[in-house]
């Protein structure tokens, strides 16, 4: 692997001053981490090599979701439907989520992150499985930021996953299906006290969801930026941050600007 793709960023803090005035900073930002591929083809460079150059990109923008005082950051690290690519990427994709978590994991615990995963258990690699665990146990402590990382994640799946929780509750006669409300049921998700996303940013110009958090989406924001994910940086979240702060938000209800209805 080349040298340049495991550069360290400077930790939260150094460019503290640079965060521009934030109208409101969203308490959850999703992320889809897209356009790695597209870079890297522009490049002559193969998809892999466009992979690896997210993994700067990635520190780097968590970095500035710190600076900037975001509280829970989600990134789409490997969908259930990612399975369809080659053997060649998949492969390379499962021991590149394991590297970057082995590599990273001291740095983002002396930032005071919490390392958390989002997924099915089902196909995905057990080292994989290992380092997500040893990354968040080292880090269940840290409050300054969660960051989780959804691998093998689907909304789909995860919604599908939450109603057999509770149908096999029912089935065991322990709640009643009557009992079963928008509360309950987000309960039994991957993340039972994640707030909901405030601000979607996905990046490399597509505008689509892709099946990422359909639930806690119900309301966000989104951001469509054009930057393939390996530019993406703490200034181009700063920047989306900006455009979140510029949104007038309202949950379904009328915002009457002219006195009398
Ligand atoms: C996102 O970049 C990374 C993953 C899906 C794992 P892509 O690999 O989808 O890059 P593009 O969209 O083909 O450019
Ligand atoms: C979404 O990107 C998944 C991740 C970024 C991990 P894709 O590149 O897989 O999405 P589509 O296929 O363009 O919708
Ligand atoms: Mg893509």
């Amino acid at each position: 692997m080349s040298v340049e793709y495991v550069k360290p960023v400077p930790p939260p803090g150094e460019g503290e001053n640079r965060v521009p005035q934030l109208a409101k900073v969203p308490n959850h930002v999703g992320i889809i981490m897209d356009g790695n591929g597209r870079w890297a083809n522009a490049r002559g460079l193969t998809r892999t090599a466009g992979h690896q150059a997210g993994e700067v990109a990635l520190m780097d923008t968590l970095a500035g979701a710190v600076e900037a005082g975001v509280k829970n950051v989600t990134v789409y690290a490997f969908s259930t439907e990612n399975w369809k690519r080659s053997p060649a990427e998949v492969r390379f994709l499962m021991g590149y989520s394991r590297d970057v978590l082995r590599r990273r994991r001291d740095e983002l615990h002396s930032w005071g992150v919490r390392v958390q995963w989002w997924g099915r258990r089902a196909r995905l690699w057990k080292s994989v499985i290992s380092e997500l665990e040893t990354a968040r146990e080292l880090t269940a402590g840290n409050q300054k930021m969660n960051f989780t990382m959804a691998i093998n994640y689907g909304g789909r799946a995860e919604i599908v996953d939450a109603a057999r929780s509770l149908a096999a509750q029912a089935a065991a006669g322990k709640i009643s299906a009557q009992s079963i409300s928008e509360r309950s049921f987000s309960a039994h998700l991957y993340g039972p006290k994640s707030p909901d996303v405030d601000l979607l940013i996905r990046t490399g110009g597509e505008q689509r969801i892709s099946n990422f958090l359909l639930w806690q989406c119900a309301y966000a924001e989104f951001a469509f930026n054009p930057l393939p994910w390996p530019e993406y940086n703490r200034e181009a979240l700063w920047d989306d941050l900006l455009v979140f702060g510029g949104r007038e938000r309202r949950f379904g209800a009328a915002v009457d600007k002219v006195a009398g209805s």
